[in-house]
């Protein structure tokens, strides 16, 4: 999002002093100002995640919607969270990496241990951004074909090179079943 985009949110939403979110089924209110610990209104959605909530399982690379690695889930669907600004998403609900692993039992989600016995990742940097693409895929389409996979992570980029890897694992996920 570039600073002009930013500049004209932070306009709109000046007059606005709190917003609602709920992050992995917890609910967040958020005081909007400039102090540390509120949310200005040019922050984007990764950055509140990552620095003013401390959930740094999503990652941000490109902060200009090129890369995928800040994928999380808005009302189910995939979104780029540098690409949000956190105002902009206020009553939505968000599931980042942290939100998928059962919170009663710590059991991971089946998508999460399938990247692990596949291996999928080799520095992992891209892999929540994957996973969480991955998981708005077969959330809508459980049985996919490899091109469907290919295509719904055709926004994530890995330099390191693991995306057969990632193609077994989700396709191997969706086998057995989420
Ligand atoms: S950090 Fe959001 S798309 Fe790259
Ligand atoms: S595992 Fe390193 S960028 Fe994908």
């Amino acid at each position: 999002m570039n600073s002009r985009e930013k500049k004209f949110a932070s306009t709109i939403y000046a007059r606005k002093n709190k917003i609602s979110l709920t992050i992995n089924g917890q609910l967040y209110k958020l005081e909007i100002g400039e102090e540390a610990g509120k949310v200005d209104p040019s922050d984007t959605l990764s950055f509140t995640l990552r620095e003013t909530l401390g959930l740094t399982g999503t990652k941000e690379s490109c902060d200009s919607g090129a890369c995928g690695a800040c994928t999380v889930l808005m009302d189910g669907k995939a979104v780029l969270s540098c690409m949000q600004l956190t105002v902009e998403c206020d009553g939505k609900s968000i599931v980042t990496i942290e939100g998928l692993r059962d919170p009663r039992t710590g059991e991971l989600d089946k998508l999460q241990q399938s990247f692990i016995d596949h291996t999928a990742f080799q520095c992992g940097f891209c892999t929540p951004g994957m996973i969480m693409s991955a998981k708005s895929l077969l959330d809508e389409n459980p049985s996919p074909t490899e091109e469907e996979v290919k295509m719904a992570l055709s926004g994530n980029f890995c330099r390191c090179i693991s995306h057969y890897q990632v193609i077994e694992a989700v396709m191997d996920a969706a086998k057995k079943g989420r």
